[in-house]
């Protein structure tokens, strides 16, 4: 670990949802720990964070990082607000997250495609408006080039958050060979499931090894989604399977899935829904392998993209 240079900032994005068997003292290590070691904002994601705030307000610096959170409804927000009320202090920013999002979605398995960002996001600016916060929301999920991010801008978005289009860059982390499938994946290839034991319906490729594994619950060398009394949906699943085929070595689980085994094996392609679209941003050679991009490529193209249009390195 390097410690930061320039004057850029560096926010770490806090997951609930990762409980480690000792849910609120696992999240209260994580943010104060993050706020000793000098980190310039915080991101409370993947989970409601309703006492979130209240485990860092002690910190000396609990009023000077940023904080925000991401949400996908005002009702969240609002609950967010009200629940952490009694500290003080309001959000920095909040980031509007849409059901075209890659990674867990904030909406039900059943009902996520009856809703959109843009929708989402103008009632929250309303409401704030309303009440006279003076909060900036960034607006996430879905947002595939420059114009689409314009659109968002000009409702009234401070900034735009996205993910998928980094995803084929050579800065990201997945192995070059996954990054092929999500250039190569078309609009069918993409699902969302519920085999995410966090119970949050999450977006993924179809053809990602983590869906219908073998894998044996690895709890003792991960254990990131045990609750407090040492529980995982996955565990409960993989029991299942195995009380159900007692002759079997290898028993193969559909419901649920190891997320903390297969997210660190980059098994669980996860992306936004916009992923079949990555075919358009780069070029093919004669074996069919696509062209990775720099995420300096993309990020000028986010900028100075026009008409909808896509810049092919
Ligand atoms: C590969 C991938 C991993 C992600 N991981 C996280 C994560 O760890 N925490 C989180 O809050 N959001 C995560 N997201 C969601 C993004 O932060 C983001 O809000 C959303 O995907 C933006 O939409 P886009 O992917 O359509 O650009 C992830 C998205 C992708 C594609």
């Amino acid at each position: 670990m390097e410690s930061k240079r320039g004057e850029g900032m560096i926010f770490i994005n806090c997951m609930e949802k990762l409980t480690m068997n000792a849910p609120k003292e696992t999240l209260k290590v994580r943010l104060n720990a993050a706020l000793d070691a000098g980190i310039d904002g915080i991101t409370l994601a993947a989970g409601l964070h309703l006492g979130s705030l209240a485990l860092m307000e002690e910190h000396p610096r609990f009023r000077d990082a940023k904080i925000g959170i991401i949400v996908s409804s005002l009702r969240a927000l609002q609950l967010f607000l009200r629940k952490n009320a009694r500290t003080g202090r309001l959000p920095d920013y909040v980031v509007v997250e849409g059901p075209l999002a890659g990674g867990h979605l904030g909406f039900g398995l059943d009902d996520w495609n009856k809703h959109d960002l843009a929708t989402i996001n103008a009632e929250i600016l309303a409401w704030l408006r309303a009440e006279q916060l003076d909060i900036p929301i960034i607006s996430a999920g879905g947002i595939f080039t420059g114009s689409d991010a314009t659109r968002f801008l000009e409702q009234g978005s401070g900034a735009v958050q996205v993910a998928t289009r980094f995803t084929v860059t050579d800065e990201c982390g997945l192995p070059d060979e996954v990054k092929q499938e999500y250039f190569k994946a078309n609009e069918e290839d993409i699902e969302v499931n519920g085999i995410s034991p966090t119970g949050y319906p999450m977006r993924m490729l179809r053809g990602s090894p983590g869906i219908g594994a073998t894998t044996r619950p690895n709890c003792e060398a991960y254990g990131y989604i045990l609750d407090s009394n040492g529980h995982c949906a996955y565990i409960d699943a993989y029991n299942r399977e195995v009380a159900a085929h007692p002759n079997e070595k290898k028993v193969r689980i559909y419901d649920k899935t190891c997320l903390c085994t297969h997210m660190r094996n980059f098994d669980i392609w996860t992306c936004g829904h916009y992923a079949y679209r990555l075919k358009d941003t780069s070029r093919q050679d004669a074996e069919g392998n696509f062209q990775l991009l720099s995420a300096e490529h993309v990020f000028r193209d986010y900028q100075f993209s026009k008409d909808g249009k896509i810049l092919l390195p």
